[in-house]
C-alpha cells in the first residue's frame, strides 16, 4: 500500500491544502494529514480544533486519515510505518524552506522520499496566515478556505 504523510501546522486548512490532499489522494493509496503538535507555538486554533476542520474540510475523500502528531515527523514515520512525505509548493520561498526539510527529514530518516506537488496557481497565494488576517479586517475569505469550514473559521476569528 502507497502511503504518504502530508504534515502541517494547519491553522487552519485552506483551500491550498485541501487541493494538495485530493490531488495526493489521487496518487497514493492513503493520505495521511499530520497536524503537528507544537508546544512553542499556540497559533489560534487548538489541535482538536484544526483536526475537526480538515475532517470537515476532506468529507467524502475515502483515504484520508487525519493525526496530530509531537517530536519529530520522521519517528512518527517510522513507527507507522511511512516513507513518503507529500508536501505542497507554492513558490520559491517554499522551495528554499523545503529543501532544507526534505534534506534534514532524509538525514534523519531511514529512506524518507519527500515528494512536491506544485500548487495550483490559484491557491499559490494563500496561507494560513493571509487567512486570519483578512478574516480578522472583516474581508472576504470564501476564495481562501474551503466552503465547508469557512463559517466555522470566521466564527472563531471574528467571534
Ligand atoms: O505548516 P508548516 O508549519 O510549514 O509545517 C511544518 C512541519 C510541521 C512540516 C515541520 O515543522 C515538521 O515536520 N515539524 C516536526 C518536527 C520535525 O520533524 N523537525 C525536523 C524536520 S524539519
Amino acid at each position: 500500500m502507497k502511503k504518504a504523510i502530508y504534515p502541517g501546522s494547519f491553522d487552519p486548512i485552506t483551500k491550498g491544502h485541501l487541493d494538495i490532499i485530493r490531488r495526493g489522494s489521487k496518487s497514493f493509496d492513503k493520505v495521511i494529514v499530520a497536524v503537528l503538535i507544537n508546544s512553542e507555538k499556540q497559533g489560534l486554533f487548538s489541535i482538536e480544533e484544526r483536526v475537526s476542520l480538515i475532517r470537515k474540510a476532506t468529507f467524502g475523500i475515502d483515504n484520508v486519515e487525519i493525526i496530530s502528531f509531537d517530536g519529530l515527523l520522521v519517528d512518527y514515520m517510522e513507527k507507522n510505518h511511512i516513507s513518503i512525505i507529500l508536501k505542497g509548493l507554492r513558490n520559491s520561498k517554499d522551495f528554499e524552506y523545503e529543501l532544507q526539510m526534505a534534506n534534514v527529514n532524509k538525514i534523519l530518516g531511514n529512506e524518507i522520499e519527500t515528494i512536491f506537488m506544485i500548487s495550483n496557481p490559484e491557491n499559490s497565494y494563500i496561507s494560513s496566515s493571509m487567512v486570519k488576517e483578512v478574516c480578522k479586517l472583516g474581508g472576504n475569505i470564501s476564495g481562501l478556505v474551503p466552503s465547508e469550514v469557512e463559517s466555522i473559521i470566521k466564527k472563531k476569528i471574528m467571534g
